[in-house]
């Protein structure tokens, strides 16, 4: 079936509703995005596709996200490209509003709050940034919340997918979920990355080759401690953090190791005893221009 395309809340619900109903499904899968889409968004797209009866993606670049007009201004706008990848992957709906229809008033008087979890490590640099970002996936997630009954009579499921790539964001929303009652389903989708291993992200497009090539540093930063994770040895965090600030043209913002639900510091875990337990080792840098992001999953 070919993809279709709705900009209204109204449309996505009834197409939503009717799709469900034609194919005789119990289940929507919903991936919200900014577009600009890459191979990351794919896998997304696809995990949901394999896991559901009808899926359905949005692609709305939110404004009240961005600190900097300029980020917003110079974010990808490539809404045809986008369909295709989308199309290729058997989505069945592309739910593409306006910043009107999203908040017709204006910017909302009443947002969600990240609280502490959205004030450290992106937060910090980026203030108010995950108050944004919750505010619009709470919208989203109402948008796109199955109308009527499943084909059986029953509710039809609901779930939504999010990339583990921002372990941050992700981490919000579960707690934004779990905190508010929301009937969704939250599944994480592991980073999809280069050959070399740098994650991708929609960001890597304004990084020229040879920056792109001191970026490859955070990777294998990551995987240095994943692999003495693996190997039940100590971290030693701070020569993974000595390798990443060889790199001349890396500006290193944070890396630390921490727990994955609350992203607070493992610190006594990570120096020189053998790592036990779970952890999420996080990092940001900027790149010459460019900030990016990334964390990889401990588990020993
Ligand atoms: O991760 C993103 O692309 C955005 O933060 C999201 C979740 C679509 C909200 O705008």
């Amino acid at each position: 079936m070919a993809i279709k395309l709705v900009t209204t809340a109204a449309e996505l619900r009834a197409e939503g509703a009717r799709l469900l109903k034609e194919e005789g499904g119990s289940s929507l899968g919903f991936v919200p995005t900014m577009g600009a889409l890459h191979s990351g968004h794919a896998t997304l797209a696809r995990t949901a596709v394999a896991a559901n009866d009808v899926t359905a993606v949005s692609i709305f670049v939110n404004p009240i996200q961005f600190g900097d007009a300029v980020d917003l201004d110079r974010y990808p706008r490539t809404l045809e490209a986008d369909m295709a990848l989308l199309d290729a992957e058997g989505v069945d709906l592309v739910f593409a509003p306006s910043v009107e229809e999203v908040y017709p008033d204006g910017q909302p008087l009443v947002r969600v709050t990240s609280g502490p979890l959205g004030e450290k490590w992106e937060g910090a640099s980026r203030p108010g940034h995950f108050d944004g970002a919750l505010t619009v996936v709470a919208k989203l997630l109402h948008y796109g919340l199955p109308a009527g009954p499943a084909a059986d009579g029953g509710a039809a499921a609901y779930r939504a997918y999010f990339g583990q790539k921002d372990a941050q964001q992700l981490a919000l929303v579960r707690r934004m979920v779990a905190d508010l009652n929301f009937p969704v389903e939250i599944v994480a989708v592991p980073t999809v990355r280069a050959d070399d291993g740098l994650a991708l992200s929609s960001r890597n497009r304004f990084l020229s080759a040879e920056e792109r090539e001191a970026a490859l540093v955070l990777s294998r930063a990551l995987r240095l401690l994943e692999q003495r994770a693996n190997a039940h040895e100590p971290l030693d965090l701070p020569s993974a953090v000595g390798l990443v600030r060889s790199q001349p043209l890396v500006e290193l913002d944070y890396f630390d190791v921490v727990d994955p639900r609350t992203l607070d510091p493992l610190a006594e875990n990570c120096q020189d005893t053998p790592f036990r337990g779970e952890g999420l080792a996080i990092i940001a840098a900027k790149v010459g221009p460019v900030r990016l992001i990334d964390n990889i999953p401990l588990d020993s």
